[in-house]
């Protein structure tokens, strides 16, 4: 096994490993690899549907699909396993196999709408366009540091409100009526800088811009504060752009990276297959 950072911030690859067959020793290796870079890439792997959960399960125990209790039985029934969720803009008998379609997704971490949040993100390549729905990364611990001290301050004192109402595409999330503003938004609360638990470095946690809100403050003042940390988060210079190859399989840690992707043509199929990770019970 061979690990190579891909930037002074944020990614590794990691070469010579067959993520079917993983000894015990080259799990922790990929696991420390991923808690140190934030992000790490295995490239020409060959997982079906099983293979991509085992895998995945090694981070820690898997989080449902999101929605899934909400599903009909008939579509339960067809699903290959309710862990794995699909990230697709094919269409089959007029209806998406998947989500997010061919649209830009903006920066944000994954499902943190929820209470607990997923620690592990898994994204595995099946089908890919000839250009378009690259995936960037970038580094909250260094986006945190990064910031001038008194807004440091002040951000490590306040929470964020999460919407849950609206995807990282910004579409109305199936479920949920739109909201009259921010402050209404349904959706869980989560300081804005996190202590990451494994590592014990702070990062800052934001979530996703559009429907955010500082929990405590009026509507006007939390924009103006979000705006205002928010032009910290995704500096250029600490962004890592992943182009993608098929049988790429890609790990972040969702607590200390935010991701965004662009949009694609939709003439052209792309299928990922997602995995999430909850944080394993206190011993
Ligand atoms: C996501 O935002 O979780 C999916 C990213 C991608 O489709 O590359």
């Amino acid at each position: 096994m061979k690990i190579t950072p891909l930037t002074s911030h944020t990614g590794a690859d990691i070469s010579g490993v067959d993520l079917t067959n993983l000894s015990e020793a080259e799990f922790a290796a990929i696991y420390a690899a991923w808690l140190d870079h934030g992000v790490i890439r295995m490239r020409g792997q060959k997982l079906d549907v099983n293979q991509l959960q085992a895998f995945s399960a090694r981070f820690g125990p898997l989080e449902e699909m999101p929605g899934y209790s909400r599903l009909p039985e008939a579509l339960r029934d067809r699903l290959d396993s309710r862990f794995v969720t699909v990230i697709s803009n094919i269409k089959e008998d007029g209806r998406p196999i998947g989500g997010l379609g061919n649209a830009e997704a903006s920066w944000h971490s994954d499902m943190t709408y929820n209470p607990t949040p997923p620690t592990a993100s898994v994204l595995y390549s099946v089908e890919i366009p000839p250009q378009g729905g690259d995936t960037y990364f970038v580094n909250q611990h260094a986006a945190f540091q990064a910031m001038p001290t008194d807004l440091r301050a002040r951000v490590e004192t306040i929470s964020i409100k999460h919407d849950a109402s609206h995807t990282s595409i910004g579409e109305l999330r199936a479920g949920y009526s739109e909201p009259a503003s921010p402050v209404e938004a349904p959706g869980a609360v989560h300081p804005a800088v996190i202590t990451h638990p494994e590592s014990g470095r702070k990062a800052l946690f934001l979530g996703r811009r559009d429907w955010a809100y500082v929990v405590g403050l009026s509507l006007e003042e939390s924009e103006r504060l979000l705006d205002e940390v928010w032009s910290y988060a995704a500096p250029g210079h600490l962004v890592w752009r992943h182009i993608w190859e098929i049988g790429d399989v890609i790990v972040w840690d969702n607590r200390t990276v935010l991701h965004r992707r662009d949009e694609f043509d939709d003439r052209h199929r792309r299928l990922m297959r997602r995995c999430q990770v909850l944080a394993r019970a206190a011993a």
